[in-house]
């Protein structure tokens, strides 16, 4: 779920809808993104960067609408029908970025409510030259007969299946249709190098997601109880998230007890919590479409078993050692391998696989992956796996998860932990270290 910003500019008078306004980001983000971007484009070349369509559910429904995180990241803009067009050569110094929204239309007004502006607009991106949406075709005309590189946007995430038409898609096909014989090239691998690295202001908003996630842990520990749904556990979450002004980061909630807990991406949350089973919850907060992805693994009864709390540990030392391979210079590969390293001892160390079984981490057996199934980390940011290489350094500035986790089916238990990491110059700060995760520490505050 994302959550809108509301960009106020109410007049004093009113200053009980002042106290609405959610979230404000300062234009000179969106900016500054739009420098970087024109800087490392080729000369004489533009780049048109589409929004997401809204997307159809059943019959006249749609689903909520979700920005396009390129789009978003050069404009701050959340609204559908959106184009940026930058053209950082042209003479006219007002053309080099224009950006169109959709025409005013009284009638969807009386539905969908106020969309924005020209003025409102230009206000949220920093673009001085906004037009509406029915210009587009005339500009791209006048755009086309001067330039001869266009990049334009593509989902080019390596786990995205692109199944539907994208907008993206159908306006490649437009172009390729009417202007054949310009050069057409990917903007996304400018666009991800620059997205892989968070400014301070993405950093502070990250932090707000990640507290908004650790404040539903707390106001959680005290609600879970033998019989309680999940589904309850859920709708806490929600209500502690919507409370503060926020939503659900970008994925679906995942409250998976027992059993549940070693689907890895449970998200039916309709059974009851048992007693002696531990209930594993991978849910997190959206704030101004950055996201959090946190993950706490909880006793139902308020106290894990021996055995619960053995692999509980296990699990927690494989992300304290792995947090602190997490640096400038290591590839997201190395620190993979650094973790598998981490649980297959704890796995010998439970008894759950033999050392042969585990001997060569670079390819996992079958016993390995049985209990380990999946890798220790993705980076996080706009998307909630995030753009990013796995196989080049990471740099100060770049946002990973950390998320080791054992899962037994055999004994209906799944642990994983997972906390949110800024790779810093010096090692890396830990966005979720406030949030309760020793299991004495859980087991307390579950009981007072
Ligand atoms: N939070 C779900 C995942 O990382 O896949
Ligand atoms: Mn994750």
């Amino acid at each position: 779920m994302r959550i809108n910003i509301t960009f106020c500019n109410w007049k004093i008078q009113n200053p009980e809808k002042l106290q609405m306004k959610k979230i404000s980001i300062s234009s000179s983000l969106f900016t500054e993104n739009r420098k970087k971007l024109s800087s490392l484009m080729m000369k004489n070349s533009a780049a048109i960067i589409n929004s997401n369509d809204i997307l159809p559910s059943n019959a006249d429904g749609t689903v909520k609408f979700i920005q396009n995180s390129d789009l978003f990241y050069l404009t701050g803009i959340e609204q559908e029908e959106t184009i940026l067009l930058l053209d950082p050569g042209n003479k006219d110094k007002e053309h080099r970025e224009i950006l169109f929204i959709r025409d005013y239309n009284p009638d969807l007004e009386v539905w969908e409510g106020k969309k924005l502006s020209i003025q409102q607009a230009s206000e949220i991106s920093g673009i001085n030259t906004v037009f509406e949406l029915s210009r587009f075709e005339s500009a791209l005309h006048d755009l086309m007969c001067g330039t001869d590189n266009i990049y334009l946007n593509t989902n080019d995430h390596d786990r995205s299946k692109n199944i539907v038409e994208s907008r993206d898609i159908r306006f490649i096909n437009h172009c390729k249709k009417y202007y054949p014989l310009h050069s057409y090239h990917r903007i996304s691998p400018l666009i991800y190098s620059l997205r892989a690295l968070k400014s301070n202001t993405e950093i502070e908003l990250l932090q707000k997601a990640c507290d908004i996630t650790g404040d539903g842990f707390l106001r959680l520990l005290k609600f879970v109880k033998p019989g309680v749904m999940e589904y309850e556990v859920e709708a806490e979450l929600a209500h502690e998230y919507m409370k503060q002004g926020a939503g659900f980061a970008d994925y679906e909630p995942i409250v998976a007890s027992g059993e549940n807990a070693c689907f890895l991406h449970y998200i039916k949350n309709d059974d009851p919590c048992i007693s002696g089973d531990v209930l594993l919850l991978d849910v997190a907060a959206g704030w101004a479409n950055y996201n959090a992805d946190m993950t706490r693994s909880i006793p139902v009864s308020g106290k894990f078993t021996k055995r619960q709390k053995e692999v509980y540990n296990g699990v927690l030392r494989a992300m304290k050692g792995t947090i602190k391979e997490m640096k400038p210079g290591k590839t997201v590969r190395d620190i993979i391998m650094v973790t598998r390293e981490l649980i297959a001892k704890e796995l010998v160390d439970l008894k759950l696989v033999k050392a042969s079984d585990v001997k060569n981490i670079k390819n996992k057996s079958a016993e390995f992956k049985k209990y380990y199934p999946h890798d220790v980390s993705h980076f996080l940011g706009l998307g909630v796996h995030d753009v990013g290489e796995f196989d080049v350094p990471v740099k100060a500035g770049m946002v990973l998860t950390c998320e080791p986790g054992i899962y037994i089916r055999e004994e209906k238990l799944g642990i994983r932990i997972e906390n949110d990491i800024l790779i810093t110059k010096k090692g890396n700060h830990d966005f979720m270290a406030g949030v309760p995760v020793e299991a004495d520490e859980i087991e307390e505050l579950m009981n007072s």
